[in-house]
């Protein structure tokens, strides 16, 4: 079987860190807080599946989550990681290694944990619902599953496959220059919007991302799957789980947000009556 062509996240989460800075950490934290409805994570454990740039479990530490495990496929996403993990006043208890959501051996020897969050990962495996259906073992009874999925855009999101798998094949100069008309055209388009409403230009990435990496990260995320709001919903409601929150974004491009609490008797009972 041939091997899919693969964005290499990593090495954009390396550059990302290059210039991070204190404000989009304190960021990245209340972005967490906010998204969890949580103002403390203390004495719980957190599993950061498909950590890239390390910055949300550096938040969950931050938040005071007791028991932190971050994994990436990519190594360059776990050096990342590692680096932010090596900066931290309290990296106690707070593992980093290379793994994969499509290994279920990894899976099988993670055990569970209070949060499970997989913000922006799943669409970019290459199997995002055999992914989808391997989550729920790795959550405590009564804990919480965050994912945030591609908005299912119809034939915009078939065009934008292409477009991904094209910047992956193509060699670093193409995509420079993919990802350059992208991030300027993305900017225009931001920069009319917030003429016409006179919003805030000052006002700074959520989740302490940036604007070019967020648009190199969008070129080039291959493999690339997508779902609509619905979908998700009805699977991980199927698999006995609650939706406590949904972000949407509508009909327009970008992720979903979603955060579901399981059950507060073990997943796999329920799984196994169905
Ligand atoms: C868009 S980034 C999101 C990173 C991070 N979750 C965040 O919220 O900033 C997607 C990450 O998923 C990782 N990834 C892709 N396939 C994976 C897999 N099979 N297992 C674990 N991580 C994977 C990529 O290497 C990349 O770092």
């Amino acid at each position: 079987m041939t091997e899919e062509p693969r964005f290499k996240f990593g090495k954009n989460w390396q550059n990302f860190l290059e210039s991070i800075s204190d404000e989009q950490l304190r960021n990245a934290s209340s972005a967490l807080s906010n998204l969890l409805d949580a103002e403390s994570l203390e004495d719980e454990s957190f599993l950061d599946a498909g950590c890239g740039s390390g910055i949300v479990s550096l938040a969950a530490r931050q938040l005071g989550a007791e028991r932190i495990h971050s994994f990436d496929y990519d190594k360059d996403s776990v050096e990342a990681t590692r680096t932010l993990h090596s900066s931290s006043t309290s990296a106690d208890d707070w593992t980093v290694e290379q793994g994969s959501l499509t290994d279920a051996d990894y899976l099988s020897k993670l055990g569970r944990f209070d949060t499970v969050y997989s913000w922006g990962v799943i669409h970019h495996t290459g199997a995002m619902w055999q992914v989808a259906e391997s989550l729920p073992s790795l959550i405590n009874p009564g804990g919480r599953l965050v994912v945030a999925i591609y908005n299912d855009q119809g034939t915009l999101s078939s065009l934008w496959r292409i477009i991904k798998k094209v910047y992956v094949k193509s060699p670093s100069p193409v995509q420079l220059a993919i990802a350059g008309v992208y991030f300027l055209l993305a900017s225009t388009a931001r920069t009319a919007k917030n003429l016409i409403t006179l919003h805030s230009f000052r006002r700074t990435r959520s989740r302490g991302m940036s604007g070019w990496h967020d648009a190199v990260d969008w070129v080039g995320g291959y493999p690339f799957e997508v779902a609509s709001r619905k979908q998700v919903t009805d699977f991980f409601e199927s698999k006995g789980f609650t939706t406590e929150k949904v972000l949407s974004v509508g009909s327009r491009q970008g992720c979903n947000q979603f955060v579901f609490r399981a059950q507060s008797s073990p997943m796999a009972e329920v799984q196994s009556k169905q």
